[in-house]
């Protein structure tokens, strides 16, 4: 039985900007941001706030929370690795924050400078300042299947680290092929892991599509009963610690795909894929969106 409606969780503007090499105007995100949530994005993860000297592109962050003028029904959550940038996200005006670990050590090493058991030991201050002014927290595994630097992953280690988070206060846990290496079979042996510790409902597909598995990946999920996944305009994006990994799946394919299954996003597709464009003339990059791409170019679906 498939979902009837699916939330999408757009990451764009941070998962995908954040790799770009050339620095994207501020302006240009803010538009982005707007144009998003006009093409009837509810969730609309706008920036985070990590180290400027890791991730220089995201360094505008509090500019960035600043300048969005906010949908009444969109929110958009930022990215806090640790107190102080959960602090500094408050301060700009965050409403809703995410925090980040991974089920695979090296790569925790890599991406936040610290084990991942170290990780979450610091993610705990920061679910609590969270709580005590409300503010819900969502939570992030990354290599869930495969890591750049270990290979395949256990989806028991995921499952614990999924667990963990849920457990500390995290309302929903985003499941991270960050690498992209994932098919529907290693997808649904992992999600079945997962899904035995935290309920389905509470868990999210983030699906890099490196391998062009990610559409086949969000359909295996869906059957399992997933409803909410994350995903890129244009295909935006990549990780700058996993070498090589492509793009989150392109929000407008993922649309596609829910509308040719008849599950309700809320989403015009129309205004999606000349958002896609846009932001791939703005930043001079090829679209990564198929059904953006033959929708802009008038293909008859
Ligand atoms: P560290 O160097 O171990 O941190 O980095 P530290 O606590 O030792 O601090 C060192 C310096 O960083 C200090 O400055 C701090 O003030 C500063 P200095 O004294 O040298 O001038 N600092 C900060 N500055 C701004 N904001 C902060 C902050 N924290 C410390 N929040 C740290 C540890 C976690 C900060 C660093 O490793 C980091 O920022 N990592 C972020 C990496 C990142 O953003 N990766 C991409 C996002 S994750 C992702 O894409 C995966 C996902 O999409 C899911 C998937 O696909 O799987 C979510
Ligand atoms: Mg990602």
């Amino acid at each position: 039985m498939l979902p009837n409606t699916v939330k999408i969780v757009e990451v764009g503007p941070r998962d995908g900007l954040q790799n770009e090499k050339q620095v994207v105007p501020t302006l240009i995100k803010i538009e982005l941001i707007h144009r998003l949530a006009d093409a009837g994005l509810r969730v609309i993860e706008a920036t985070s706030f990590v180290s400027p000297k890791w991730v220089p592109q995201m360094a505008d962050n509090t500019a960035v929370m600043q300048g969005i003028q906010r949908h009444p029904s969109t929110v958009y959550p930022v990215l806090t690795p640790n107190l102080q940038g959960f602090d500094a996200a408050i301060q700009a005006g965050a409403t809703e924050v995410a925090i980040f670990a991974a089920a695979s050590e090296s790569f925790s090493r890599k991406n936040i400078n610290c084990s991942i058991a170290e990780s979450l030991k610091r993610f705990e201050p920061v679910v609590s300042a969270a709580s005590a002014l409300e503010i819900p927290v969502r939570g992030y595994v990354s290599c869930v299947v495969g890591c750049p630097y270990e290979g395949a992953v256990d989806p028991q280690k995921t499952s614990e680290v999924a667990k963990t988070l849920f457990d500390m206060g995290c309302y929903e846990v985003s499941l991270g092929d960050t690498i992209g290496t994932g098919n529907p079979a290693s997808i649904a042996r992992m999600i079945e892991a997962c899904a035995r510790v935290v309920p389905i409902e509470k868990l999210a597909g983030h699906y890099h599509d490196t391998y062009g598995m990610a559409i086949a990946n969000i359909h295996a999920s869906l059957q399992l009963g997933m409803a909410v996944f994350d995903s890129s305009i244009a295909g935006l994006g990549g990780c700058p610690y996993a070498k090589g990994a492509s793009g989150n799946v392109a929000t407008e394919d993922v649309v596609y795909l829910l509308n040719g299954l008849g599950i309700e996003t809320g989403i015009d597709l129309a205004k999606l894929a000349a958002v896609g464009d846009w932001i791939s003339r703005a930043i001079n990059r090829p679209n990564g969106a198929k059904a953006g791409r033959a929708l802009c170019a008038g293909t008859p679906a």
